[in-house]
């Protein structure tokens, strides 16, 4: 059976909306990512025909870092198991190299061994745990007071966010994409409005989404008076008309869950996993 890879094409929008919809029928943002994904030009936003039918697609996009990140996967389940994942993945190593790229990232639910399985087959090791939880934005939320301002300088946001990354066990995540922690990270979180400094407690959080804000706004980190963040989140994301907040963080940053738990945060069922490669060489 030959698989045909090519680059998505506008006509082919229907068609990846349905392999979506049977792949991962709980899960569904093609429609509202389609043209990001379309007109990004340094990544590739393939679809897989067999027999001259769309049975698949599959993004690969260049984060700030310069790291390969790996999303989208989709194959119908009848054509599952035929060699599409992994043309697929074959393809995007052969890209990330040709771009010099250093690593490759991608994430899946603790239980899809499939999904973890083929990202293992191409070398990815297990990089994170991430745990998310959910809230509903309120428009009566906003308790404290808040002194919060926008970081819009680079380096300021790098000596604020950096000293985190331990604490967050290297990743921030948005939008279920998990950024390393790295001076450029920073500085598209300060160019895109995203970091936010309230002085007076010396709290930090950061606010934002990669992509669909008002479906969800995510709380990459908090730091500082855990409260207070979750209020200026809260707040932020009622003006923003965000229908809910997200924060994903790693397990054994116990006091952060327990700031989400007890702020009235739900924790999804499942953990979520980052597997990632380096391509020195
Ligand atoms: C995950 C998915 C994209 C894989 O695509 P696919 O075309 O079925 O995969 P392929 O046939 O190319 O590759 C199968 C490979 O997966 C791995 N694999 C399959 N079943 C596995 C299992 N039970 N345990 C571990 N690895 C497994 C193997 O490496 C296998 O290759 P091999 O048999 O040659 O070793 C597809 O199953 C899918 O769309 N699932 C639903 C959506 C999804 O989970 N997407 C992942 C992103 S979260």
């Amino acid at each position: 059976m030959e698989i045909n890879l090519r680059k998505a094409r506008p006509g082919d929008r229907d068609k990846v909306i349905w392999v979506e919809s049977k792949s991962t029928p709980n899960l569904s943002y093609v429609p509202h990512v389609w043209d990001m994904f379309l007109h990004d030009e340094t990544g590739d936003w393939s679809v897989a025909e067999l027999d001259r039918e769309i049975v698949g697609c599959g993004k690969y996009t260049l984060l700030p870092d310069g790291s390969a990140w790996l999303e989208t996967l989709r194959v119908i389940p009848e054509k599952q198991g035929l060699g599409v994942g992994k043309r697929l993945y074959e393809h995007w190593l052969r890209l990330a190299r040709s771009q010099g790229v250093k690593t490759m990232r991608m994430y899946t639910g603790t239980g899809n061994v499939v999904s973890k399985g083929l990202a293992e087959r191409y070398g990815l090791r297990l990089a994170g745990t991430y745990r998310e939880a959910r809230m509903q934005c309120t428009r009566d939320a906003h308790r404290s007071a808040s002194g919060f301002r926008q970081v819009s300088d680079h380096e300021e946001a790098t000596r604020l966010v950096m000293p985190l990354s331990e604490k967050w066990a290297g990743f921030l995540v948005m939008n279920r994409t998990f950024y390393e922690f790295t001076p450029a990270l920073c500085r598209y979180l300060a160019e895109n409005g995203m970091v936010y400094h309230d002085p007076g407690t010396g709290s930090v959080v950061t606010i934002g989404a990669r992509f669909m804000p008002e479906d969800a706004l995510h709380i990459g980190v908090l730091s500082g008076d855990h409260r207070a963040c979750l209020d200026f989140a809260m707040k932020t994301g009622a003006e923003r008309g965000a229908a809910r907040l997200n924060c994903q963080y790693p397990p054994q940053a116990t006091d952060i869950h327990e700031a989400l738990t007890s702020y009235g945060f739900s924790v999804a069922a499942s953990d979520f996993i980052v597997m990632e490669t380096r391509l020195d060489g």
